[in-house]
């Protein structure tokens, strides 16, 4: 079932649903936090706080199978240690799928560490973290997830940090058939966060706020078991809009990605023997 799909996709022309910015409340609805997240300036503004009582989230209203999607966030500003920002893509069920970034807050002054994961069919264990190269707290940012049948991309700021390639050819899972939806949330997570839970949230500080803003997606809804990528009779129609369906790093993007991973990636799985004594994971010796 699966494979017919991926098959489909790799040879038809797609009718891809574009989500502008601006209207937030169509897009997402608040989930969580009885009041702390909010959506503000004529749905132009989103945003999550934290205070001793409750963190707060917020989920999209579409599920997706494949997409480009970019939003814009501002983190916890000064003293955040304790805190997380997640902003990520999952699917449900017990071999769900699921596309990661992670903030993890620091002490003012300290930097954030960006954590990011992949999960397919119910297993991670594939993280990575980087430090930013600009202070992700002074202003707004682009974040983006990449994920197409090939490929998932990370990217900040349009530079890719991280590329995790669909190796299914060599027997690691790729998700590809488990429509995802967009979740965020701010909580306190002080036991484990910052410097392994040495440091914990300064109360007196809250509540603490992240932003969002700009949100825009190039994706295939899923809906009711279809994608709104329909197939259509005829390949040739492809359309610019849609090339990100296919879209791989051209040799700038690489060098950009490998500037990151030399000079800001601080935690690899696929440099972790220690982690993994049997062998690293099979897709480490082909990144
Ligand atoms: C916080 O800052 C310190 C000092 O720069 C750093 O060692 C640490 O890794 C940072 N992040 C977290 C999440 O602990």
């Amino acid at each position: 079932m699966a494979s017919t799909f991926s098959r489909s996709l790799a040879l038809v022309s797609f009718y891809i649903v574009v989500c502008a910015a601006g209207n937030l409340n169509q897009d997402f609805q608040l989930t969580w936090g009885d009041g702390r997240a909010k959506i503000l300036n004529n749905e132009n503004l989103l945003t999550l706080s934290l205070d001793k009582a409750s963190g707060s989230g917020f989920q999209s209203k579409n599920e997706y199978l494949y997409g480009k999607i970019d939003m814009q966030l501002k983190l916890v500003p000064g003293n955040s240690a304790g805190t997380v920002t997640a902003y990520y893509l999952s699917s449900k069920g017990s071999t769900w799928d699921e596309i990661d970034f992670e903030f993890l807050g620091n002490l003012s002054g300290d930097p954030y560490i960006l954590h990011t994961n992949v999960f397919s069919q119910g297993k991670g264990n594939r993280e990575q973290q980087f430090y930013l190269w600009f202070d992700p707290t002074a202003d707004f940012h682009t974040y983006s997830i990449l994920w197409n049948p090939q490929r998932i991309v990370f990217s900040v700021d349009g530079t890719p940090i991280r590329e995790f390639k669909n190796l299914e050819s060599i027997g690691v899972p790729f998700p590809k058939s488990q429509p995802m939806r967009i979740y965020s949330s701010l909580w306190n997570a002080d036991d484990w966060a910052t410097r392994g839970g040495l440091i914990k949230t300064d109360w007196s500080k809250a509540p603490f706020t992240a932003s969002y803003r700009n949100f825009n997606a190039n994706a295939c809804v899923w809906n009711s078991g279809k994608s709104s990528c329909k197939s259509n009779s005829s390949p040739s129609s492809a359309s610019p809009t849609n090339a990100w369906l296919s879209q791989e790093l051209d040799s700038t993007a690489q060098q950009r990605l490998r500037w990151v991973q030399k000079n800001y990636l601080i935690y690899n799985y696929c440099t972790d023997n220690k982690r993994f004594p049997q062998g690293l994971p099979l897709e480490c010796k082909h990144s």
